[in-house]
């Protein structure tokens, strides 16, 4: 029977088990490079036995990050440091481990300052700038009113997405997560809230999909040795948003251009979302996702404990599942699982001691 531990294959990737670690962004880059901090955080991760670690969103180009500690793979200095903490990490890695870099461009939801310093937009005096979007419709009042992309200016845009691809291929990141989701720039294409254009990036669902499935398809294109996957918000939770069968299309989209599977989030893109959160809320969206458009789909979403996230596994609901806030507070999050449900899971040598569990759970690296 399937479970948490059984592994899975992706396009040309074999993931150990089903246990992935979300994006998190650390807030802690310097133009767009990774600082000691990512160092110490992707080490770590490293270590947790996660089969899938995705490192946090990282901006295509400089004006696509929300704040100015935001990680980019905009420049060969991002690229060279990215490539530097991803080669520490992986000396230490558990073996079999699975690194991907979600890529990302907070359109309209840039120019704004770390969650500790605020989070609301950056003031003139902050080093504020110009943020793009599909309208020029600010997120909510006192945003920054975005400017509305030109035709040709879309076509930059995609072209970003391709080379920050290319970096981190060079980078060495096993897949790519493209973040469609959370009201950043490929979300704010997808949704009539934030999209009100007439011309062919708006108005019908194959329209405003426009922008995520190309750049899918060129992303695909120029690094197909890299697994692909899209982080969607599969529902606005506004009367009027994105709704979950307008993502099941979506999803059928970006599947026939080459992604590999959909991480099902939601929200994100209006002040006046509606989300009635507690254990697993998200989850309905992803079996809504694996079942209309037969892909596999990462859960996420208050999925904190081994038994609930290895019943969201066995029952068909998802093929993997993903922790933010659980692996933050717990990395060895994985060790835990393994003990609950009898599994073995390979922890360093250097940890053994430490693992609390049975020895023959424990398969050193
Ligand atoms: C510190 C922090 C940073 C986050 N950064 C990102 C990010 O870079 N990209 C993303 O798609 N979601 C991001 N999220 C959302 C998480 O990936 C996840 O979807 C959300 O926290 C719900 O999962 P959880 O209940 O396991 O925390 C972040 C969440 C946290 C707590």
């Amino acid at each position: 029977m399937t479970d948490l531990f059984s592994p899975i294959t992706l396009g040309s990737l074999q993931f150990p088990n089903r246990i992935a670690i979300a994006p998190m962004c650390q807030y802690s880059a310097n133009d767009g490079c990774a600082s000691d901090w990512h160092l110490h955080h992707w080490m770590n991760l490293a270590m947790s036995g996660a089969g899938m670690v995705t490192v946090e969103m990282t901006d295509v180009e400089r004006r696509g990050r929300i704040s100015h500690g935001c990680m980019g793979l905009y420049s060969e200095a991002n690229e060279a440091t990215a490539r530097r903490t991803l080669d520490a990490a992986r000396r230490v890695a558990v073996p079999g481990t699975k690194f991907g870099v979600q890529l990302a461009h907070a359109g309209r939801k840039a120019s704004c300052q770390r969650p500790w310093e605020g989070g609301g937009p950056l003031r003139a005096d902050q080093d504020a700038w110009q943020t793009i979007s599909a309208s020029a419709i600010a997120f909510d009042a006192g945003w920054h009113v975005p400017h509305a992309l030109e035709d040709a200016e879309i076509e930059t845009v995609i072209l970003h997405w391709v080379e920050a691809a290319r970096r981190a291929q060079r980078v060495g990141f096993d897949f790519i997560e493209l973040h469609g989701a959370h009201g950043y720039l490929l979300h704010q294409f997808l949704s009539p809230l934030s999209n009100t254009r007439t011309d062919r990036w708006g108005g019908s669902l194959e329209n405003r999909m426009r922008l995520i499935v190309t750049v899918a398809q060129e992303v695909a294109k120029a690094v197909p040795e890299l697994m692909l996957g899209v982080r969607l918000s599969v529902k606005d939770w506004v009367d009027g948003g994105l709704t979950e069968d307008e993502s099941v299309e979506v999803a059928k989209a970006l599947k026939a251009v080459g992604v590999q599977y959909i991480c099902c989030s939601s929200g994100g893109n209006s002040p006046l979302q509606k989300i009635p959160g507690g254990p697993g809320y998200q989850v309905h969206l992803a079996e809504h996702i694996r079942k209309g458009a037969g892909i596999a789909v990462r859960a996420v979403g208050m999925i904190d404990e081994p038994l609930q996230a290895n019943q969201i596994v066995a029952s068909g609901k998802a093929d993997f599942v993903a922790l933010a806030r659980a692996i933050l507070a717990d990395p060895r999050w994985p060790w835990r699982a393994a003990a609950t449900l009898g599994h073995e899971i390979a922890v360093a040598p250097q940890l053994v001691r430490g693992a609390h569990l049975p020895k023959k759970w424990v398969k050193a690296a």
